[in-house]
């Protein structure tokens, strides 16, 4: 396999790779189970409160169900380029139906489709921004400031590198002393395995160039909310009241 190729859409699009994730769904529900209600949490909503959120690259709708279980009344539009995902979330999402709807959207270019709102309450993504290059990462936080309502708020959970390599290592031990299969696992990728791999996490970058874009959108309140070892949750507010323009 060429590894400079990005097999990304390949990926999230492969039946069985779709089907082999949703069979380890439990497992990653309980990983993550506490990072999503953080998410949900951060919202700066009432329980009972009437709201509509946008969940970028939902895939199987995993963090947007527990927003959605935090506050009854709000609603969730759930967006991703995979039909396969979509399916197999459309399976997981049945307790909450009613209470969202799918929109396919490829975040890869900046053509957000009709079916979204132009007002969104609040946005968020788990781990799927890092599937986009730069540019792409810095025009989704722009684009998302715009349809932000005044006093919205985006909060992103997601995966981050290191520039140093003492805090990549740090990172690395860590995290083997606390599943020590993973370690194992990462010994014995076979090259096709590595390379793809390695493809998947190309788009991974720094902390601080994330937070610039946010900053560069327009965003104010910005802070690292949440953070364990590379994972994170990000985000910011689009201001409640736009900056009085100068009289001339
Ligand atoms: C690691 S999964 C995360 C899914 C879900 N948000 C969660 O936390 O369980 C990454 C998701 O991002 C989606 N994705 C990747 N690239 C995308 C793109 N360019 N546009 C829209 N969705 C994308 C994939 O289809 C997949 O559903």
């Amino acid at each position: 396999m060429d590894p400079t190729m990005d097999t990304n859409a390949a990926i999230w699009t492969s039946e069985e790779y779709v089907r082999t994730r949703a069979a380890q769904a439990g497992q990653r529900e309980r990983e993550n189970a506490e990072r999503w209600r953080i998410l949900g949490e951060l919202l700066p909503f009432e329980e009972q409160d009437v709201f509509t959120f946008l969940d970028l690259g939902a895939g199987t709708g995993s963090a947007a169900r527990r927003i959605l279980d935090l506050y009854p009344r709000s609603r969730a539009i759930l967006s991703d380029f995979s039909p396969q995902m979509i399916a197999v979330g459309k399976e997981e999402m049945a307790a909450h139906a009613g209470r969202y709807r799918y929109v396919e959207f490829d975040m890869s270019t900046g053509g957000w489709p009709a079916a979204i709102p132009e007002v969104l309450d609040a946005v968020v993504s788990s781990m799927s921004v890092h599937h986009l290059p730069d540019h792409r990462k810095e025009g989704l936080f722009a684009e998302v400031f715009a349809r932000l309502a005044p006093g919205g708020w985006y909060l992103n959970y997601d995966t981050v590198s290191a520039t140093d390599p003492i805090v990549a290592a740090t990172w690395e031990r860590t995290a083997d002393r606390r599943d020590p299969g993973a370690a194992a696992t990462r010994r014995h990728r076979t090259p096709d395995e590595r390379a793809r791999h390695e493809n998947h996490l190309r788009h991974v970058i720094p902390l601080s160039q994330q937070l610039e874009y946010l900053a560069a959108a327009g965003f104010i309140g910005i802070d690292v909310y949440w953070k364990d070892l590379d994972d994170v949750i990000y985000g910011g507010q689009r201001p409640a009241s736009e900056p009085a323009t100068t009289a001339r």
